[in-house]
C-alpha cells in the first residue's frame, strides 16, 4: 500500500499549443559514409520508405575524398583537377533510391577529406578557399545536371577545423550561380562555431544550420543566443542492440527537450561493411554481408519510426516539453492543422549509453502520468497508440507495436509507464510496422571468389566486396588491349589526399573474411610507374579503417624494377624475403600467393619465386591488394580459395 505511494500518483502534463510554439522540426537522419555494400530493396524501404520503417526524413552523404574516412574511401567526383566525373561511388545512386521512396528527403553533402589537388601540396583544404569552394559546389552543380538531385545542405569539413573565410567563400560561390538556396552547415564539429558567428556578423549570415557532433543532447549559450537552427548533424554510432536502440531513443527526444536540437542524425544509416573494420555494427541497421543477403533490421530502425512515421519536417514543437518527474522525456508536435504527436521514452541510463559522450548518472522508475490537452489539442478524442518495450532481463524486447487507441475524456489521458519504454501518442492513423519475408540465413564470405571485372556497364564504379582502405579501386577499360586485360581493376589515386584520418603510404583494398587463415590470392597485376612501381597481394591483413597504416599479414610484392619482396606488414619493413622477379612496368603478371599455417610460399606466372618463408605471428585477416605509393597499377583476376 505504501508502496504505491510514488506508482499510483499521477503527474500532470500540458500540451498546449496557446502558449506560442517550439522550434520547427527538421527531421530525423541516416548519414551514409566510407563504406557502404547493400544495394537490397528490402534494406532501401526499411530506411527510407513512408510509413514502413525508419521513413528517415534526411539523408546525408560524404562528398568522397579520395581518402580513408572510417571504414573505407569514397571516391571523389575530380580525382584529378582536370577530372569530373558524377558516376563514381555508390552515394548517388542511394540519393536517388532515397528520393524515389520520400521526394521531399532532405539531402545533405559534406567532405570528410579532399583530393590532393585541392590542397595543392598542404594536408589543409584552406590554403586556397576558391579553388575548396568550387570542388564543392561543383559536386552540387553536378548533383543536379547528371542525376536532377537537389542538394538542399553542403558542410565544410567533418570534425576538423573550419574557417570563418572559407565559409563565407562558400556562401559566396554558392550565391553567385544561383544556389542561394543550399544552406550551409557549420561546422561539423563542436558548438564552437557560434562564438566566431556571435563577433562575425557576416559568418553568422552564412551558415543557416549550427551542426554538432555527438552534444550529448545539450548545447552552449552562443549557440542559443544565434537563433539559428540548431542540429545534432551526426550521432549515435553506437552498436545496434537494444542498449544502442535505447541510447537512440533517449537522445531522439532529449536533443531536443536539453538542447534545442530540431534534427538528429545517424552516423550511420547502415552498417554495411565489414564487422571488423572500426566502429562494426554502428547503425540503424545492419546489412554486412551482400554475399548472402542477409541484413537484420535492429531496434534503431523502429525507434525512428517513433518519431517519423508520426510527424514531418516543417512540424513544430510544442514549447511544453519537458522531462517526466520519475525519469525519462516527452516531446510533442503539431502540423498546426489540429494533428498532434507526442513522444515518450523512459530509457534508464545503462539501457541507453551512447558511445560518446560520457552519460552522467539519473534514474528511471516506473510512473503514472496523466496528459492534459489543451489549445486546439482539446477537441480530439482519440489519439493512436504504439509502443516499444524493452525487456532487458528476458531479452524479449516488443518494438513499434500498435495497441489499441487511446480514448481521452475531459481532455485528458492517463498511462502507466515502465521503465525503457518508448510510447508514441498521435493523431495520425497512417502508421504501418513495415515487413518482407525473412532475407536469407547468414553466411560466411564464399571460400572460392573469383572475380574477372569484365563488365562493360558495372552498377557501381567500384567492384563488389573489395573494400578500398587507402587510395580507390575503380572498375578500368583499356581500349587497345589485344583481348586479355580490356576489362580491369585500377587503382587511381595518385597523390596522397588532404587527409581526415592516417591513410597509409601505399594503397590498399580488402576483401573477404576476417577469419580467414590458410588461402591461396592469385591476381594479374600491372604497374603503370617505370622503375618505381610497385603492387602487392596480400593474406591474413589485420587492420583497415583508422589503423590501416599499421596493418599486418603477409604481402607478397612486386616492382617495376625487377625485384621483389615478402614483408609481414602493409609499410614494407618487416622483410621476409626478397630478390629478384624480372618484374617491370607495362607487362601484365600473375601473382599467387599461398598461405598455409606458418608458411608462405608465392608464384609468378605459375611458376614459384620463393617458398616456406615463416610468417611472423599474423594469424588472420583479409585478403587484399594494392600498391606501393600512390601510383596506377591494375588488377584483373583476382581469385580466393580457401583451404
Ligand atoms: C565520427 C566521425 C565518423 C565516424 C564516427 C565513429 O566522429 O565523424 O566518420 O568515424 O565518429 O564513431
Ligand atoms: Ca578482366
Amino acid at each position: 500500500f505504501f508502496m504505491c505511494f510514488d506508482l499510483c500518483i499521477s503527474e500532470i502534463y500540458v500540451l498546449d499549443d496557446e502558449v506560442g510554439l517550439g522550434r520547427v522540426f527538421d527531421g530525423i537522419g541516416g548519414l551514409s559514409a566510407s563504406n557502404c555494400f547493400f544495394t537490397l530493396t528490402p534494406i532501401l524501404d526499411y530506411l527510407f520508405k513512408p510509413q514502413f520503417g525508419a521513413s528517415l526524413h534526411i539523408l546525408k552523404v560524404e562528398i568522397g575524398g579520395d581518402a580513408q574516412t572510417t571504414d573505407g574511401t569514397e571516391p571523389s567526383h575530380m580525382h584529378y583537377e582536370s577530372d569530373t566525373n558524377f558516376f563514381r561511388g555508390y552515394e548517388w545512386w542511394l540519393m536517388k533510391e532515397a528520393k524515389k521512396r520520400n521526394p521531399n528527403i532532405t539531402l545533405i553533402g559534406l567532405p570528410w577529406a579532399f583530393p590532393g589537388w585541392v590542397g595543392r601540396g598542404k594536408n589543409w583544404p584552406y590554403e586556397f578557399p576558391d579553388i575548396t569552394a568550387s570542388y564543392v559546389v561543383s559536386w552540387v552543380v553536378g548533383a543536379k545536371q547528371y542525376h536532377d538531385l537537389d542538394i538542399d545542405y553542403v558542410g565544410i569539413w567533418n570534425e576538423r577545423s573550419f574557417d570563418s573565410n572559407y565559409i563565407k567563400v562558400l556562401r559566396n560561390t554558392l550565391d553567385k550561380i544561383g544556389l542561394t538556396g543550399v544552406g550551409i552547415i557549420a561546422a561539423d564539429g563542436n558548438w564552437d562555431v557560434s562564438k566566431d558567428m556571435d563577433v562575425d556578423p557576416y559568418l553568422k549570415d552564412a551558415v543557416e544550420v549550427i551542426g554538432a557532433h555527438y552534444p550529448g543532447t545539450t548545447t552552449i549559450a552562443e549557440a542559443l543566443k544565434s537563433q539559428k537552427t540548431l542540429w545534432s548533424s551526426e550521432d549515435y554510432s553506437t552498436f545496434n542492440d537494444p542498449v544502442g536502440g535505447g541510447c537512440w531513443a533517449r537522445i531522439l527526444n532529449q536533443n531536443y527537450v536539453n538542447g534545442h536540437m530540431t534534427a538528429t542524425i545517424s552516423w550511420n544509416l547502415v552498417a554495411s561493411y565489414y564487422e571488423d573494420l572500426p566502429f562494426g555494427r554502428d547503425g540503424l541497421m545492419t546489412a554486412e554481408e551482400p554475399w548472402s543477403g542477409n541484413y537484420v533490421v535492429e531496434s534503431p530502425i523502429w525507434i525512428t519510426a517513433h518519431t517519423t512515421q508520426f510527424s514531418q519536417p516543417g512540424w513544430t514543437y510544442l514549447k511544453t516539453v519537458g522531462h517526466l518527474t520519475h525519469g525519462g522525456s516527452y516531446v510533442a508536435l503539431t502540423d498546426s492543422e489540429g494533428n498532434l504527436t507526442v513522444v515518450i521514452e523512459t530509457m534508464t541510463h545503462d539501457h541507453s549509453v551512447c558511445i560518446r559522450p560520457p552519460l552522467p548518472a539519473f534514474s528511471v522508475t516506473p510512473q503514472n502520468v496523466s496528459f492534459k490537452l489543451n489549445g486546439s489539442f482539446a477537441s480530439i478524442r482519440e489519439l493512436q497508440l504504439w509502443q516499444s518495450k524493452f525487456d532487458f532481463k528476458r531479452q524479449k524486447h516488443v518494438f513499434f507495436k500498435k495497441l489499441s487507441p487511446i480514448k481521452i475524456s475531459n481532455g485528458s489521458f492517463s498511462l502507466s509507464l515502465d521503465v525503457d519504454e518508448v510510447y508514441t501518442l498521435t493523431t495520425i492513423n497512417t502508421g504501418q510496422k513495415g515487413s518482407y519475408p525473412d532475407p536469407p540465413p547468414s553466411a560466411p564470405f564464399p571460400k572460392i571468389y573469383k572475380d574477372d571485372f569484365n563488365i562493360a556497364n558495372p552498377p557501381f564504379s567500384e567492384a563488389p566486396y573489395f573494400a578500398d582502405q587507402t587510395g580507390v579501386f575503380e572498375y578500368n577499360m583499356n581500349l587497345t588491349d589485344p583481348g586479355p586485360h580490356v576489362f580491369t581493376l585500377r587503382q587511381v589515386v595518385t597523390q596522397m589526399p588532404v587527409t581526415w584520418t592516417m591513410d597509409a603510404d601505399q594503397t590498399i583494398s580488402v576483401i573477404g573474411d576476417y577469419n580467414w587463415q590458410n588461402l591461396t590470392v592469385t591476381c594479374d597485376v600491372f604497374m603503370e610507374s617505370v622503375k618505381t612501381g610497385g603492387v602487392f597481394i596480400a593474406a591474413r591483413v589485420d587492420k583497415g579503417g583508422q589503423d590501416v597504416r599499421g596493418a599486418k599479414g603477409v604481402f607478397f610484392w612486386v616492382f617495376a624494377d625487377g625485384s621483389y619482396k615478402v614483408t609481414n606488414d602493409l609499410v614494407g619493413s618487416t622483410v621476409l624475403a626478397k630478390g629478384l622477379s624480372g618484374t617491370g612496368a607495362y607487362s601484365w603478371y600473375t601473382l599467387s600467393l599461398t598461405v598455409q599455417g606458418q608458411y608462405a610460399t608465392g608464384m609468378v606466372n605459375g611458376e614459384q619465386l620463393w617458398k616456406n618463408d615463416v610468417v611472423l605471428g599474423q594469424n588472420n585477416g583479409w585478403a587484399a591488394i594494392g600498391t606501393n605509393s600512390f601510383e596506377l597499377a591494375q588488377f584483373d583476376n583476382f581469385v580466393i580459395e580457401v583451404k
